[in-house]
């Protein structure tokens, strides 16, 4: 049988990088140059094109794994081919024609060579990303190739509008100003192409204060204004070393990482997510390492964002016509392209990649399910086939105003939405005695406000669903995509719900089983205050098992929590109050919590719930039972 055996092609000389998508299946009949797998290390991703068309007979690592050059990635069933071993394509080779001129016109022909434009002076950069194909017609500021440093990803666009007659690159070349990528039939005979973009500089020097703090401006991002802010990577306190990500910015042609200018302890930041910025815009103050004015910070040359200048400028436009919503958005150009050609909106994904990244595994998760509804004939967009709420023009009635929804708010809606039509929602209640509790709490609320912080009865709460998911593990589940499995998860890690001056939040505590109460009221209040200061991380608010949602400071006997799924169970919280009960004798005032829990019948049953629930208001009702 003609198998071939599919290694990893040289990448940069990085070993032990992360497998994070495999993008082929046993069966699939793929092409030469189709992704086989994505990679990443903490810097870059990159996707493993196939050297082979044929069939995938074995694939032979695991999303997770850790590969280098040379290990074995898939085995492909080619016909006609003779058993052989062959590597991806090779990172490394420049591409043939690096020393042709930067621009090479032939009006005779009409053709023209497009070379790499300036590309703020990187050299070997990876191509990730081939975007065109022999015959297709461009226009300008169109993607004809992607490419790709450790810091940062760039599409490079046409810089005219013509024919694809030839491509000289593919991916994995690495290519620096000039390299060709191919030629182009232009229209316009003899038009040239536009002009490189200019050199970015280095960084500029860090400006020194008299007290060896320096203020960290944005470097020369290639003359891009007002880019926006998509991750602020490093908080006050936090020590880095020369070169590591303080923020990343996004345009609708590149995301980049701007790197610290030299090692030191960053003592503040001046931007938030969202903020837009210029060269020179500071990003923050940072104390370097043993230096009273340190020597001026000189980054690793970032490439320009904006490689082709006049063509940018269209392209942008369009970019924004197309995905109407890019901000807060993590993903890189291939997902991005993806999203555009098949009309995807990515801030309504959710990313999970590191840090929230969004992969194209979920694109395609988030188009599925629709696309499958339209097929079945399901009107879509009126979820589940329910019709839509007919439009009103309220305004007929009396003075109306339109506010706008923040994005949290939208996403939010949608959320809600999703998880109501999906989830088969049972919801129990039941009222916790934490009179005792309460007493306990009470005296410790000296000690608490020694310490600066307020003790509430949600860190107790805490405590005790974590107590129950370890005694009652099928509340610690998620139903597992493929429909076949379970997941059943050893950590507990417990979201909150928030209430922010932009909408609803759930940031998730972590480990809570392992962290004592005044641990847990310390992070209470640090990620409540970050929530309300809209300075949360994606990162901040995954990995949740389980939600609390307190209103008990609101006030209400109780209400049905929606289950934030994937988690398969949520507590509501409502107000407590001195109420009679009966102890055998006559009636005693205690002070009862409600307590309401919904969860999702498809993967917890009525007597699962019966004893999670049981357990909860024993263990709230007795917080000694904790130590047990
Ligand atoms: N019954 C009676 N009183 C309660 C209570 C309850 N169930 N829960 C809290 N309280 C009291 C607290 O003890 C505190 O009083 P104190 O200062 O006299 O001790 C007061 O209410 C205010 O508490 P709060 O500041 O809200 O702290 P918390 O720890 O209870 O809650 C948050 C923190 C972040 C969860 C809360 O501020 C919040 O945002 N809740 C809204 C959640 C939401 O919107 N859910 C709906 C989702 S659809």
């Amino acid at each position: 049988m003609a198998i071939q055996a599919i290694k990893v092609p040289d990448i940069g000389g990085s070993e032990g990088v992360e497998v994070i998508e495999i993008s082929v299946a046993v069966g699939d009949v793929i092409a030469q140059e189709d992704s086989i797998v994505v990679l990443e290390t903490d810097k870059a991703s990159m996707e493993i094109p196939s050297p082979a068309a044929g069939k995938v007979t074995a694939i032979k690592v695991n999303v997770g794994d850790k590969v280098s050059e040379g290990d074995l990635l898939i085995e492909v069933e080619a016909e006609g081919a003779a058993e052989q071993e062959q590597a991806a394509p090779a990172a490394e080779k420049p591409a043939e024609s690096a020393a042709a001129p930067a621009s090479n016109t032939s009006s005779a022909t009409s053709e023209a060579e497009i070379p790499v434009p300036d590309i703020g002076g990187a050299e070997g950069v990876e191509v990730i990303e081939i975007s065109v194909k022999v015959g297709d017609e461009v226009s300008e500021g169109d993607s004809l190739i992607v490419l790709e440093t450790d810091k940062a990803s760039m599409e490079i666009p046409a810089p005219f509008a013509g024919k694809i007659t030839s491509i000289s690159m593919k991916v994995g070349d690495k290519v620096s100003q000039g390299s060709v990528i191919g030629v182009m039939a232009t229209a316009a005979a003899g038009s040239a192409p536009a002009e490189p973009a200019k050199a970015p500089a280095a960084a500029p020097a860090a400006a020194a204060t008299a007290s060896a703090e320096i203020e960290v401006p944005v470097p020369d991002i290639g003359g891009a204004e007002g880019v926006e802010v998509i991750e602020i990577s490093v908080k006050a306190g936090d020590e880095v070393g020369e070169g590591d990500s303080l923020i990343v910015l996004e345009t609708d042609k590149a995301s980049m990482e701007i790197p610290a200018p030299s090692a030191g302890k960053i003592v503040s930041i001046a931007l938030k997510v969202g903020d837009k910025v210029s060269q020179g815009s500071i990003i923050g103050v940072m104390k370097s390492e043993g230096a009273a004015a340190p020597a001026p910070a000189k980054t690793e040359a970032a490439p320009a964002p904006k490689a082709a200048p006049a063509a940018a400028a269209s392209s942008a436009a369009k970019a924004t016509e197309e995905v109407v919503h890019s901000g807060d958005v993590y993903a890189g150009p291939a997902v991005r392209k993806l999203a555009r050609q098949l009309g995807v909106d990515l801030g309504k994904v959710s990313g999970s990649g590191p840090r929230g990244r969004l992969m194209k595994d979920d694109v395609r998760g988030y188009v599925k399910p629709i696309v499958a509804a339209a097929q079945s004939g399901a009107p879509v967009g009126g979820g589940s086939g329910i019709p839509r709420v007919p439009a009103v023009d309220f305004a007929k009635f009396g003075e109306i105003e339109m506010l706008k929804m923040s994005k949290v708010k939208k996403i939010t809606a949608d959320n809600m939405t999703r998880n109501w039509l999906n989830v088969p929602h049972v919801t129990q209640w039941d009222d916790a005695d934490i009179t005792d509790m309460e007493t306990f709490r009470t005296g410790l609320k000296a000690e608490a406000e020694k310490r600066g912080s307020k003790l509430t009865p949600l860190p107790f709460l805490l405590k005790a669903c974590a107590a129950a998911l370890r005694a009652e593990p099928t509340f610690n589940v998620s139903l597992h995509h493929d429909g076949e499995h379970i997941v059943q998860k050893n950590y507990v890690h417990i979201g909150i719900a928030v209430d922010t001056p932009n909408g609803l939040m759930v940031p998730v505590i972590r480990n809570v089983d392992k962290k004592g109460l005044w641990e847990l009221t310390d992070e209470i209040n640090a990620i409540a205050k970050k929530a309300r200061d809209g300075k949360l991380m994606p990162a901040d608010m995954q990995g949740g098992c389980f939600t609390i949602s307190s209103l008990g400071a609101m006030g209400g006997n109780g209400f049905t929590p929606i289950v934030n799924a994937p988690e398969v169970a949520i507590l509501g919280v409502s107000k407590a109050q001195i109420k009679p009960v009966w102890n055998g004798k006559e009636f005693v005032p205690r002070n009862m919590l409600p307590l309401s829990v919904s969860y999702d019948h498809r993967a917890i049953n009525g007597a699962d719930a019966g004893r999670f629930f049981t357990f909860l208001v024993a263990a709230i009702a007795d917080v000694r039972r904790l130590l047990l």
